[in-house]
Formats: C-alpha cells, structure tokens, sequence
C-alpha cells in the first residue's frame, strides 16, 4: 500500500452493517481517563513551554515507572517526532541509525531522522520475524570501516518493540544486542510505538525491557493507545537529554501549553491505565485470532501483541470489505487487522461471524 499501513484514510461506505474497526489503532479514540484529566487541567493559569505543575508531575511519574530516578521525559506531537528527534540527539550527522530494514523509522518516516540528524544515514539489517539477529549487528559491524571518513559510522541501534508486523523482542534479546551495540560505542534506542503492548503482553516490568536491558532512549508511543495529542521521548542518558533541551524548541515541539500534554501522559501511565488499554488491545487480538485460524485461515504468524496478518482470497476479501469490516489490504491475498484498546469481544466476535459468512459466500 502506498501510503504506508496506518494510514487511515480508506473509507469503506458499501455496508449496511455498523462498520467495524480494525485498520488501526491509531483510528481509536482517545481514552475517557485522559479526556477527563485534560479538562480537570484547564483550570487557572499555568507558566508556558514546561514550567508547570503537570509537567513536574509528568516527571515524577516516568521516574516512578520506570524505576529511574533519573529519567526525563519530553512530550512531542506524533511518533515520528519522537522517533527522529530522539534519534537525532543520539546520532552525530556522520552517523548511521541501524535498524531492521522493515522498521517504521527507515520505511515510513519520510527521512526525518535523517533530517534532524543532519544527514545521518540509516542502515537496514536484516533477521527472522522482522527483529534484528545478533548475527546481522555483528556483519553490519564488521563490514564496517570503522574510523574512515568516506563511510557513515554506525551510531545508533533502533529497535522496534514491538515490531511494525507485531513481533516482539524480549528483555534478554534487547539486552544481547544492547551489549553488543554498547561495545561498539553504540547508543541503544527504542520506537516504542506500541511498547504497552509488548510489555503488556511479555509480563515484564517497564524498566526491565527499557534501561535494565540497556535501551538510552525511546519513544513512549502514547498515541496508539489512549492519548489524545501526545507522544513522548523518554530519555535514560542525561547527554541526550541535554541536546533534547535544545533540539525540541529548535524543531518546534516545546508547546506553550505544555500542560494539556503532561497530563495525558502522567494519567495514561499513572497506576497501570497504560497497560490495561493495552491489555485490552492484545486480549481482544488474541480472540480474534483463534477464531481465524478455526475458520480454517492462515495466520502469517501468532499475534504476541495487538496485529495479525492473514491470507485471506481476494474474493472472499472483498466480501469482507462489502460486509462492513475495517481493514487492510497488505497485498494480493494478504490483509492486517489491528485491535485497539477500544475493541469489544462483542465487535471480535462481530467480525467472526461476518468473515465466516464471507467465506461461505
Ligand atoms: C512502529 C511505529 N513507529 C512509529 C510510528 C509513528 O507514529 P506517528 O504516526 O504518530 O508519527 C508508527 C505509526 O504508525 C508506528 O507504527
């Protein structure tokens, strides 16, 4: 698709059945909790660009997740704000971002950490499942011409958590590639688009799949999950928080109401509400799942978090298409739904039925 999978403009209007959605989840709402603390802060005057109680709050409430007490948090528009300027504070502008050559920050991102890094460059490696292997850091590093100003030098590790295709690195595998990544002088970054739900679906502590495993940085990836106009960069390295002080404003993401995106954030990640929509986004996934694959179809694989990718026949697609549901095409024969914390059981079980009448069709 050429306007990259989470688009959402692909308006399906031939259904007579309430549409359901599972395009994305960047198409849901934004939660009743974080739409109440936004307006319980729009009381009196605050002082502009940060230097508010909510952003104090914010703080504390990163440093208390994530069990860092030095942690620092900077509240961005969108995930690819997040992403490339976290980067970009990362990565000197002969640098090199490497990454999964399917990840979000090399294929969809229009070059903008490029962009803020001043001309940073970005290498795709390759591994099963989408996730980078040690075996491919380790050959981008050693096809390296380390020291030589004719060729870009490796920077960054970016990991995807969970992937663009809903497979997830675990705390250990972070862990192996950040400790090859540091022994180069690498720095460790995550794009956390939808890292609720992976560690919401891996069981793990927040700081054990971010800083215990030797992540520097990583977008929070709010937006998908709940909130209304924010994402965040989290920042563990007090050196890329220092060029982040700068950057933000110099990029235009240091918003004189700070406040309204402080309180987002301090309420979505406040006792677990983060991780419960998430929850949400993965149970109702899971369901779906099974009832696919005992309707007989092909999974690409087990969803681990909130996506799934399944050949389907383009008749019986366009079936589907006509009976309501929300969806992507991926390619011939191949499409991708995606639940969010907004999903119902009810709407899974919904979706079922029409996809089996669509294939009994
Ligand atoms: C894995 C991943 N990273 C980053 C982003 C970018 O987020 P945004 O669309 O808010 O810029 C997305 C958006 O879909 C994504 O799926």
């Amino acid at each position: 698709m050429p306007n990259g999978p989470d688009r959402t403009d692909a308006v399906n209007d031939s259904t007579h059945l309430a549409p359901i959605e599972l395009r994305s989840d960047n198409a849901a709402g934004a939660a009743p909790e974080v739409l109440a603390a936004v307006a319980a802060a729009n009381v009196g005057s605050a002082l502009a660009y940060g230097d508010d109680a909510w952003t104090a709050a914010l703080h504390d409430v990163v440093r208390e997740v994530f069990e860092h007490p030095q942690a620092r948090v900077f509240p961005v528009i969108s995930g690819t704000a997040a992403n490339s300027l976290g980067l970009a504070a990362m990565c000197p502008p002969w640098g090199a971002v490497l990454c999964h050559e399917t990840a979000h920050i090399i294929q969809s991102e229009c070059g903008a950490t490029s962009m803020f890094g001043g001309g940073a460059t970005m290498r795709g490696l390759a591994g099963d499942d989408f996730l980078v292997s040690e075996e491919s850091l380790q050959g981008a590093f050693d096809a390296t011409r380390w020291g030589d100003n004719h060729h870009s030098q490796p920077s960054v590790l970016s990991l995807t958590v969970p992937t663009d295709f809903g497979t997830v690195y675990t705390p250990a595998h972070v862990s192996s590639l950040a400790a090859l990544a540091h022994e180069r002088g690498l720095r460790v970054h995550v794009d956390g688009a939808r890292i609720a739900n992976a560690i919401s679906a891996l069981g793990c502590s927040p700081a054990e799949l971010t800083w215990k495993a030797g992540v520097d940085a990583f977008s929070l990836g709010a937006m998908k999950n709940g909130s209304l106009s924010t994402d965040a960069i989290v920042c563990f390295d007090p050196a890329v928080a220092e060029q982040l002080h700068y950057r933000l404003k110099r990029a235009g993401h240091v918003a004189s109401k700070m406040r309204f995106q402080s309180v987002q954030l301090s309420t979505y990640l406040h006792d677990g509400l983060w991780l419960r929509l998430a929850a949400v986004a993965n149970t109702t996934m899971t369901r779906l799942a099974s009832g696919l694959m005992d309707l007989g179809l092909v999974l690409v694989s087990r969803p681990a978090v909130n996506m799934v990718f399944v050949h389907v026949d383009d008749a019986v697609i366009e079936r589907m298409e006509r009976s309501g549901l929300l969806f992507y095409r991926m390619g011939p024969g191949l499409v991708r739904f995606v639940t969010s914390f907004q999903t119902t059981e009810a709407e899974v079980d919904d979706a079922l039925g029409r996809i089996k009448q669509a294939i009994a069709d």
